[in-house]
């Protein structure tokens, strides 16, 4: 077993520490942030992620994962380091390595003879070679290691992933790294560095172009009389295209996909490498909030000025809490920057949210609103009591961008129901051409 140095404590780098403890290796985990180290020291994770609460106990318990603030245990008494340090969205779209420069400069005086230094972080192809020399020592080796795991799968996905690829130019080092999994049964893809780095962006942004392809088909079903759900269900059933990745919703967000294909382009751009496809993919999901909008404001009678709106869902996706750079609240600034008043409900947020007055319940943002929206596709809200809602709304209008919801249900309750890429379905006992026109 391995003694391992986790650098950065947050999402991706908690997983790594202490999923790596429950396999039996011995992690101390550093992060710069001081309440965040006392939180942890707590158990506290301050996320929502299933299981990793009990592992972060259950390694501490055991004593094989610890705590630190500041990096230099983490550096000096560690075979592996792994950096698992944040890369936003830097100058004209490209990742900004400042954090992983500034680990790397540490490391160069801190680490032990022959450790492996490992960059966790999603960083551009061809960085783990360049940065080598940062660190300056011969008998250190750098290598990539990028990290797959789903937010709100994150403890599953790092146990139990579908591929461990490691990258560097010298394979020893990329074996030993390798070696660290074992118990994973995960099968294990070694390459260059810089073909690691880019296995990484190029999945996010396959992902990334399989959703803008989709929302763009949902509009065309639109237009055409189509049903995205039953175009989709004939496209799952081709292997060739897979099953995932097939919904159309208000837009991809998160915090990777939207600085994953920017430092793609980016890097795209400086290889002078024309990605048309990868810019229409952003493109095209720059546009999508303003349609959702669109749509929002025709159900509702054709201005949003004064309407009150009840967001259901706030996260990017289900399953967790995390708001950086959800399309609903990119549909929520909008909503609200054409004077609408918005309350939400989302299971995993508490606390209000920009333009968006959080509220503890769905029945309590449809009292008295105009017009529901459901942006996240949390289960629990194709369970709701339709009729009780219909009568506590001032007009029973619901957009469901997640094509989530029981149609039958939800008409029948009396709501006109607005979703993507579907017709819009007559109310029961309506008469009359135009179901939009309340
Ligand atoms: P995060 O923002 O949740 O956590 C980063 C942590 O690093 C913070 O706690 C921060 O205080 C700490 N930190 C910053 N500078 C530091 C320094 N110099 N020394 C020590 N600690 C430092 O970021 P997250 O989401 O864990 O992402 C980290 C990397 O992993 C990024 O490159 C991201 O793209 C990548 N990634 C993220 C995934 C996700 O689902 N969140 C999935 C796969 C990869």
């Amino acid at each position: 077993m391995a003694r391992i140095g986790v650098i950065g404590a947050g999402y991706v780098g908690l997983t790594t520490a202490a999923c790596f403890a429950r396999l039996g290796h011995t992690v101390v985990c550093a992060d710069v942030d001081e309440a965040r180290v006392a939180a942890l020291g707590r158990a506290e994770i301050g996320a929502y992620e299933p299981g990793l609460a009990d592992l972060v106990a259950e390694g501490s318990r055991a004593g094989r994962l610890r705590f630190v603030l500041g990096n230099a245990e983490a550096l000096a008494e560690a075979d592996f380091v792994f950096l698992c340090v944040p890369t936003p969205t830097g100058v004209d779209g490209a990742a900004d390595l400042t954090a992983v420069h500034a680990v790397l400069r540490e490391a160069r005086e801190a680490v032990r003879p022959g450790c492996v230094l490992v960059i966790k972080s999603t960083v551009p192809a061809g960085t783990t070679e360049r940065v080598a020399d940062l660190v300056g020592r011969p008998d250190v080796r750098v290598v990539s290691n990028p990290e797959f795991l789903r937010e709100g799968h994150a403890v599953d996905d790092f146990l139990r992933p579908q591929r461990v690829v490691v990258g560097s130019e010298e394979e020893g080092a990329a074996r030993r790294v390798v070696a660290l999994y074992a118990g994973t049964g995960a099968p294990a893809l070694v390459t260059g560095s810089a073909s690691a780095e880019l296995v990484k962006y190029a999945s996010n942004c396959f992902l990334a172009m399989k959703l803008s392809y989709v929302n763009s088909l949902a509009e065309l079903c639109e237009r055409v009389g189509a049903d995205i759900g039953d175009v989709t269900e004939g496209m799952r059933l081709d292997d060739r295209i897979g099953s995932s990745f097939l919904d159309p919703g208000p837009g991809w967000g998160g915090s990777c996909f939207p600085k994953d294909t920017r430092a793609l382009l980016s890097t795209a751009e400086d290889a002078r490498v024309d990605f048309p496809l990868l810019r229409a993919t952003i493109g095209t999901n720059g546009h999508q909030a303003h349609r959702v909008v669109a749509m929002v404001r025709e159900a509702v009678g054709g201005q949003l000025a004064g309407v009150r709106l009840g967001l259901l869902g706030l996260t990017f996706k289900a399953g967790t809490d995390d708001l950086r750079d959800s399309p609903a609240l990119a549909v929520a600034s909008l909503l609200a920057a054409e004077g609408a008043w918005l309350t939400g409900y989302d299971p995993c947020v508490a606390r209000d949210c920009g333009p968006v007055r959080v509220l503890a319940s769905a029945e309590a943002v449809a009292a008295n609103a105009d017009g529901l929206v459901v942006l996240t596709e949390w289960p629990e809200f194709a369970e709701l009591d339709w009729p009780n809602l219909a009568a506590a709304m001032a007009r029973p209008v619901i957009v469901d961008t997640r094509n989530l919801l029981p149609v039958e249900k939800v008409v029948e309750a009396g709501f006109h129901l607005v979703s993507l890429g579907r017709p819009t379905p007559a109310r029961p006992g309506r008469t009359g051409p135009d179901p939009h026109r309340l």
